[in-house]
């Protein structure tokens, strides 16, 4: 093992955090400090952190809510990086106190704006493997929200679909908002995914609109009281929801550049987007549509990846022309022998083959009755005419670096087998699925550019003890962490798998936290709890970065639950609730974490 090769990151497994508990838990010998928080300014140190006087104007100037992905760019010297972070989505009800005037109410929908988006935060510490400090005013230093102009890349840049009043050209965009999780580019830009992009729009309803969720109610954010793009009723702004739901990339090290939303990799809800160069130089990205029974996707690019691409001109062209792929599963276990509980198949194994059908082959659409733009407008309807397998809430899809073989995490799905729904299949084998699954995929002769794979189910989560039905690829369940809702998957440099979680508590009654899984050799699906994230928290974007002993996450809606004046978290400033100093605000604050061991 690591540990037994000399101290990279070693530890004990974390006994499992009950879930009221409001603390970030780390093992012996290991501690954690935020490296940034909610509010922290970016740019300037009068900036002062005061939710009960934050305005738009200045949470432009600070770090977003609900930091999501990250990824720490490392110089090579060691001593400076580059932090990239998405702030998913706000919740106005602890972020400050209730508007009392329409005129406040009015503010806080564009504070709610204001942090949304993304960051880019220049990092620095003295020596290697110490903690970093944030640079406040660094060059690079930049906010993404909900109103940042955007370009169109792609094949259906410009199209009809994507034109409005305020942009006729259709390739022009204000905003990303609800950003996933996501990926780094071999090339040194950050992918980022919008997902659920329907909750902040106001539209007719249409057949292609409902397919993503979007309706004619009022949505609780409303945005659309003081931007009528987000009313899509409104005449000209019809198109305003075909604009979200794409992988967007982000250059962190130009902060001049105009960030580029992807058409060609899709619209659906993206978890995030992840990307392998194949051996013949073609880029492949992985990717999850995060909602019960929708798909898995993949795209190949058209051109192949150039080394030595000094200022990346050529290498950020790669995922605007090429091919766009949907999962279609199949078992290999007899139907009667899937079911539903989790039992496994007398095979001993939840496996099978299955095949990338084509959306779209270099540039051309390959679904009778769809336009290549309304492929990839439309993708879910496009996916559903293809007869793509319907998933369990597929969220982080990711290439392993070491092996090639790809890792998705299917977070949970308790509709399955419940009304008319879809019951279980071998690769989703549970009915109300709660604690989710994490799926490993095997291209065909390891070519990521091809169309065949092979694919088994690693984990099969939940809590050994109270659950007769888990499996953790043959590991003894009794001797494993229990683990439910894998989100986001992360490798370490051996090519060690760690999956972070998202709603364990509801399923399993334990805090959210992050769990290492060991791929090869007899440890093989031995899950091992690395630390556990405050009451109301799921764990997001892990960093492993075990040569430095060091690992980073993000620690999302921390108190979700609670209200103003009745706060459930006070991390991690741990201030009295009621405390307003930006020091020790006595509310909680979702942040960046580094924990490195002593
Ligand atoms: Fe935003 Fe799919 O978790
Ligand atoms: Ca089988
Ligand atoms: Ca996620
Ligand atoms: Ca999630």
């Amino acid at each position: 093992s690591a540990a037994a090769r000399g101290g990279r990151l070693p530890f004990v497994p974390i006994a499992p955090v009950g879930a009221a508990v409001d603390d970030l838990v780390v093992p012996g010998g290991y501690t954690w400090a935020p490296i940034i928080r909610w509010g922290d300014p970016l740019f300037s140190e009068d900036d002062r952190f005061d939710p009960t006087t934050l305005t738009a104007e200045l949470q432009e100037r600070m770090l977003g809510y609900n930091a999501d992905y990250l990824d720490i760019l490392e110089h090579p010297n060691g001593r400076s990086a580059v932090l990239v972070n998405n702030h998913e989505y706000t919740n106005e009800a602890i972020m400050f106190p209730p508007a009392t005037t329409p005129e406040q109410l009015a503010e806080q929908r564009w504070i709610g704006m204001a942090a949304h988006g993304m960051s880019v935060v220049e990092l620095t510490r003295d020596r290697k493997r110490e903690p970093w400090r944030y640079v406040v005013g660094a060059p690079l230093n930049r906010r993404i929200t909900a109103t940042t102009p955007f370009t169109v890349s792609g094949p259906a840049a410009g199209s009809p679909l994507l034109r409005t009043q305020d942009d006729p050209t259709g390739t022009l965009v204000l905003g990303t908002f609800n950003n996933c999780a996501g990926g780094t580019t071999p090339w040194g830009t950050v992918l980022s995914g919008e997902e659920n992009f329907q909750g902040y729009f106001r539209a007719e309803g249409t057949p292609e609109q409902a397919r993503y969720g979007l309706r004619p109610d009022p949505t609780t954010r409303g945005w659309e009281e003081v931007d009528p793009r987000f009313d899509a009723r409104t005449p000209g702004y019809e198109n305003e929801p075909n604009r979200f739901g794409w992988i967007v990339e982000v250059d962190p090290y130009d902060p001049t550049s105009t960030p580029v939303k992807h058409t060609m990799l899709g619209r659906f809800k993206h978890e995030g987007a992840t990307v392998r160069i194949a051996a013949s130089g073609h880029v492949v990205a992985y990717m999850g549509d995060d909602e019960r029974f929708e798909y898995l996707y993949k795209f190949v690019s058209r051109d192949t990846y150039r080394k030595g691409d000094r200022h990346r001109e050529h290498n950020k062209q790669l995922l605007s022309a090429g091919s766009l792929y949907v999962a279609r599963f199949r078992g290999d276990s007899p139907v009667e022998e899937i079911t539903g509980t989790g039992a496994l198949p007398s095979d001993g194994m939840f496996d099978g083959t299955g095949e990338w059908l084509p959306l779209v082959l270099d540039g051309v659409s390959q679904v009778p009755g769809f336009t290549t733009d309304e492929v990839l407008v439309h993708t879910r309807l496009a996916a559903d005419a293809v007869g793509a397998t319907k998933m369990d809430r597929p969220e982080d899809v990711e290439p392993n670096p070491r092996t090639g073989r790809v890792y998705v995490a299917c977070t949970n799905n308790t509709a399955r087998g419940t009304g008319t729904n879809e019951g279980a299949t071998e690769p989703n084998p549970r009915t109300r699925n709660r604690n989710g699954h994490v799926i490993e995929l095997t291209e065909a002769g390891d070519d990521p550019t091809g169309t065949a794979f092979g694919w088994q189910i690693l984990l099969l989560c939940g809590d050994p003890a109270a659950n007769p039905y888990t499996y953790f690829a043959g590991f003894p369940p009794e001797a494993v962490s229990p683990i439910s809702c894998p989100d986001n998957v992360a490798f370490d440099g051996d090519g060690t798998l760690w999956v972070s979680t998202d709603g364990a508590p509801g399923a399993i009654g334990y805090c959210d936290g992050l769990f290492k899984v060991p791929l090869e050799g007899p440890e093989r699906g031995r899950v091992q709890q690395f630390l556990s994230v405050p009451t109301g928290a799921e764990t997001c974007g892990p960093v492993i970065r075990e040569q430095q002993d060091m690992v980073y996450v993000a620690v999302q809606h921390p108190g979700e639950d609670g209200t103003w004046g009745a706060q459930q978290s006070l991390f991690p400033d741990y201030g009295a609730e009621g405390t307003v100093t930006d020091d020790a605000w006595g509310g909680p604050r979702p942040s960046v974490v580094q924990v490195w061991r002593d």
